[in-house]
């Protein structure tokens, strides 16, 4: 080979290498592959919330919890096997994530329509946004073209997800690990405008915090009677609270105007208004004055999360069943 072909051909592989690790998500990835892909999603979704109205809050988590660990890769989706220590069973997602019969149902509901086109990735991303337009939420055009991990990180969910314990300057340093601002961090908390918490994640407030043998004095007194009524000392952890006390199931602006009023469930809510001198604050009394200011910061902000490192061009797999890896 003369020097110059030589030089022409390392050229060739180095667009080619380029192209590959800048492969960006967009919106019409499935335009031609699978034209129905979005309504397909939505009909099971909405189908789902009519058994169950918590299933739309229980899906978008998913997406959040699989964006942070290896990036939104379908990761969390995998289930124990010889080689996958399945993050289902990390200390955030155990006994508390939930939404994957639903994911199951939309993978087969899409292998139906376009056998082998759709990542599960994908899949969680398309039913975060339906679910939070179908909760009176806003709508966006969900970026695509993410693939599926063929590996899953149990210890990567144990450390990387935040925690309801964790103070403002932890949980900022967990999303500013993964690329997202304190804009991002406000905005997508919430998300806590729908869904429910199981009494241990907040019980700590309610009646000896902090080893102080008080509650959490940032709790108004008459959700903390309520509170203390849904979870009584050495009643059931698993008990339910409605993560908006307002309106349950509706994605609104009710979240913010909660923490106005000290009604934030868990600790890591409240944390966003009542952390003196923080960030956060000015932005959470800008969403609860104007819904709109939240909607469009929202929007904005899931695409951020759903851009968190995906695997694209020919990286990973189209997993055919979303809890195993192909020919595993
Ligand atoms: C900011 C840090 C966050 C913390 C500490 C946190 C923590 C939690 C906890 C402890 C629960 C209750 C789980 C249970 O009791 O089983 C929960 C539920 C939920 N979280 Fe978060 N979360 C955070 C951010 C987010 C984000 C970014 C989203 C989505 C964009 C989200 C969406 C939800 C939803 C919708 C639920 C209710 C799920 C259901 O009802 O099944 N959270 N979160
Ligand atoms: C979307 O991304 C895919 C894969 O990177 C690419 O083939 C396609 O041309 C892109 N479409 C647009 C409109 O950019
Ligand atoms: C797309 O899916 C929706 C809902 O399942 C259905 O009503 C519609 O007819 C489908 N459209 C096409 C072009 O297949
Ligand atoms: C989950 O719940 C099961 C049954 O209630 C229990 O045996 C298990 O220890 C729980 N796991 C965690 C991590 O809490
Ligand atoms: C993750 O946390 C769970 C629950 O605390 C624990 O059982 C598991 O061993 C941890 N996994 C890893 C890989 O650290
Ligand atoms: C937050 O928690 C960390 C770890 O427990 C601690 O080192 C830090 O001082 C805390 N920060 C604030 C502002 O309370
Ligand atoms: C509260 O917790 C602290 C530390 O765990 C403990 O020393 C104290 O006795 C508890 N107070 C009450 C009233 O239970
Ligand atoms: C909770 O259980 C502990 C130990 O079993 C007991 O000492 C305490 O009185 C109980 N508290 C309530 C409110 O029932
Ligand atoms: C407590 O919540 C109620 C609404 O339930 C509100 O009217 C009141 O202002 C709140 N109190 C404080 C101190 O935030
Ligand atoms: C609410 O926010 C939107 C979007 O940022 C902005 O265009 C509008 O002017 C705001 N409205 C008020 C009353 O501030
Ligand atoms: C409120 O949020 C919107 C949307 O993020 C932003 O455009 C606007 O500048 C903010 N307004 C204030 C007063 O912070």
């Amino acid at each position: 080979m003369s020097s110059q072909l030589r030089v022409a051909a390392l050229l060739v592989v180095l667009l080619f290498l380029l192209e590959r690790s800048s492969a960006q998500l967009n919106a019409t990835f499935y335009s031609i592959s699978c034209p129905n892909v979005s309504s397909i999603v939505r009909g099971v979704i909405q189908q789902a919330l009519q058994s169950d109205a918590r299933n739309g809050a229980s899906l978008i988590r998913l997406h959040f919890h699989d964006c942070f660990v290896n990036g939104c890769d379908g990761s969390i989706l995998l289930d124990n096997s010889g080689s996958i220590q399945s993050e289902k069973d990390a200390a955030p997602n155990a006994n508390s994530t939930r939404g994957f019969d639903v994911v199951d149902d939309i993978k087969t509901a899409l292998e139906n329509s376009c056998p082998g086109v759709v990542s599960c990735a994908d899949i969680l991303a398309l039913a975060a946004e339906a679910s939070v337009s179908l909760a009176g939420g806003p709508s966006w055009n969900v970026l695509l073209g993410r693939r599926d991990s063929t590996t899953a990180n149990q210890a990567g969910a144990n450390t990387s997800i935040p925690s309801p314990f964790e103070n403002l300057t932890e949980i900022t340093a967990k999303f500013s690990a993964v690329g997202l601002d304190t804009t991002d961090l406000v905005a997508l908390s919430g998300a806590h405008t729908f869904g429910r918490a199981q009494c241990r994640t907040f019980s700590s407030r309610l009646y000896n915090f902090s080893g102080s043998g008080n509650p959490d004095p940032t709790l108004n007194s008459s959700y903390l009677a309520t509170l203390q009524q849904t979870c009584p000392q050495n009643g059931s952890s698993t008990t339910l609270a409605n993560l908006d006390p307002t309106t349950p199931d509706t994605f609104d602006n009710n979240y913010f105007s909660n923490l106005e009023n000290n009604q934030g469930l868990l600790l890591s809510d409240q944390e966003l208004l009542s952390t003196s001198g923080a960030a956060t604050i000015s932005i959470v009394n800008n969403f609860s004055a104007n819904q709109t200011a939240f909607f469009q910061s929202f929007a904005q902000s899931m695409i951020n999360m759903g851009n968190i490192s995906p695997l694209t061009g020919s990286s990973g797999q189209i997993r055919s069943d979303c809890k195993k890896v192909n020919g595993g």
